[in-house]
């Protein structure tokens, strides 16, 4: 076993895991928080999608151990802690950017993370897939939250 110490949504976790747990079973199983979901096995979906240090990450092609010592945002930490909708979940909500949802926090996350590096971000979103919505609703979405950039937060 592993021991990792891991500042999960602001709240520090100290576990021991084995050395192949991977952070999004590490999320799931050990912490609880199903929003991060596995969509593929094939490291192409982007269901499992967190931020690790402020990056985005697949979250089935990082281990656990290699978490250690860092920050990790999922979904769940996205909204403020008076419940209130982060500016990203807000626009997906407004524009309708999710038909079954089960990619959306994936979706989130990454694009949390690119708005942080593209303040004007143009259409060329790539990197996550969605099985039901086209892809418009979820560009919208993005490109409404960028608007304005300051009040993004990650
Ligand atoms: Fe599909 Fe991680 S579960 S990329
Ligand atoms: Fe269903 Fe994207 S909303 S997979």
């Amino acid at each position: 076993m592993t021991q990792i110490s891991v500042s999960v949504n602001g709240t520090p976790h100290a576990a021991n895991v084995e050395p192949r747990t991977l952070l999004v079973y590490y999320l799931r199983e050990h912490l609880g928080l199903t929003g991060t979901n596995v969509g593929c096995d094939t490291s192409s979906c982007g269901a499992c999608t967190v931020l690790v240090d402020g990056e985005s990450v697949k979250s089935c092609t990082m281990l656990a151990a290699q978490a250690d010592g860092r920050e990790v945002t999922t979904i769940e930490g996205m909204a403020a802690a008076d419940g209130t909708m982060h500016p990203l979940q807000d626009a997906f909500h407004r524009n309708h950017g999710l038909q079954c949802g089960f990619c959306t926090p994936g979706m989130i996350m990454a694009a949390a993370s690119y708005l942080q590096e593209n303040p004007a971000p143009t259409e060329e979103l790539e990197g996550n897939l969605c099985r039901c919505t086209g892809y418009q609703n979820i560009v919208a979405s993005i490109l409404d939250a960028a608007t304005p950039i300051s009040d993004v937060r990650v």
